[in-house]
């Protein structure tokens, strides 16, 4: 490759890191084996996805029957890096409609292709025609662009399933949306998802990285999580509680500019305190709906951070246990 275009891939790279991170068909079947009965009759759309190479695309392709699709559509962006084929196909972006008359068949030829006039982005107005055909959403979107990908397909009224940074709960966009109960952390997070396939030109640095046996690049940046408005059964299990906030006080320090105890770690929620805690992000892997109420988000009620004689401890979301709002104790 001549050293200008490395350099320019390489800038690039370093700006958009995450952008360009290809997620792994095991991890996509891990995660996805949990929202089996969700698949019927529908069509899937995997909007930031090139049908050639996408693991999303495989693994609908592939259990096309078995979950009983209508129609599989992927959409790929004209200047997506990862490009083992033509770079001239990339003038602009495109889509497959992959449908039962596919048969046995996986991969879509290049008269199968069918070209956008503009660049593919996912929001075009190309890109959104087929996002209206669609029912649910499924794929690991550009990690730059998480806000308005998210917002699209709430005001889309999609149904979706994607990966996205942890960081993205803090997002305020999308803490409202867990907080309104309108999305909620899927299965797998953290080391839950194993890592993601990178482009030739990625350097890998740390113990975080390896080469797979297909030769891909590997890394595994342990941040990621699945974010979703489709339902699960793990969203209805509770939590359990052990331990007493009633002879042990000194453990649970009340906020300075909240009403409110802090709780280290989600397992140590006390069963027996009615009023507000302060909770790390992590609990809402946990969180059920019926067993507790998000309050709030980091902030006390001067809208500063949360803290306990001056100091802050981390970020924190303010929960009540719901169940303890009508029981007697
Ligand atoms: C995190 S990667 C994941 C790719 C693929 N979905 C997967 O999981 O393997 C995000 C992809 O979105 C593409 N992308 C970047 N900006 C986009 C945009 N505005 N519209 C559609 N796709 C975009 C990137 O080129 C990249 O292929």
């Amino acid at each position: 490759m001549a050293r200008k275009v490395q350099h320019a891939l390489l800038r690039k790279a370093k700006i958009n890191k995450n952008d360009e991170f290809y997620t792994q068909l095991s991890d996509i079947e891990s995660e996805l084996q949990h929202y089996k009965n969700h698949f019927k009759g529908k069509v899937v759309f995997c909007n930031c996805d090139d049908p050639r190479i996408s693991n999303f695309f495989n693994y609908f392709a592939l259990n096309f029957k078995e979950l009983g699709l209508r129609k599989l559509i992927a959409a790929c962006y004209r200047k997506q890096e990862m490009n083992p084929f033509n770079a001239e196909e990339f003038k602009n972006g495109f889509f497959y409609e992959y449908t039962s008359e596919e048969g046995e068949k996986i991969k879509p030829s290049s008269t199968d292709i069918i070209h956008f006039k503009g660049d593919g982005d996912f929001r075009s107005a190309e890109s959104i025609e087929l996002l209206k055909q669609s029912d649910i959403v499924v794929t690991n979107p550009p990690f730059s662009l998480f806000r308005d990908y998210v917002d699209q397909l709430v005001t889309y009224n999609k149904k979706f399933l994607i990966i996205g940074n942890i960081n993205a709960i803090t997002y305020k966009e999308v803490f409202k949306l867990i907080k309104e109960n309108k999305v909620w952390l899927g299965i797998r997070l953290g080391r839950g998802v194993s890592g993601f396939i990178v482009p030739e030109y990625y350097e890998l640095y740390g113990t975080e990285t390896r080469i797979d046996s297909f030769g891909n690049k590997i890394v595994s940046p342990n941040n990621c999580l699945w974010l979703t408005n489709l339902d699960t059964s793990k969203r209805h299990e509770d939590i359990t509680l052990t331990k007493r906030y009633f002879g042990n006080e000194i453990e649970y320090p009340q906020y300075d500019n909240y009403d409110g105890i802090n709780v280290n770690k989600t397992k140590n929620i006390p069963l027996d305190y009615k009023g507000f805690m302060g909770v790390p992000i992590t609990f809402l892997h946990k969180f059920n709906p019926e067993q507790f109420e998000i309050i709030k988000f980091r902030k006390g009620n001067d809208e500063k951070d949360l803290s306990i004689n001056g100091r802050c401890p981390y970020f924190r979301i303010l929960i009540r246990n719901k169940r303890l709002q009508t029981k007697i104790i």
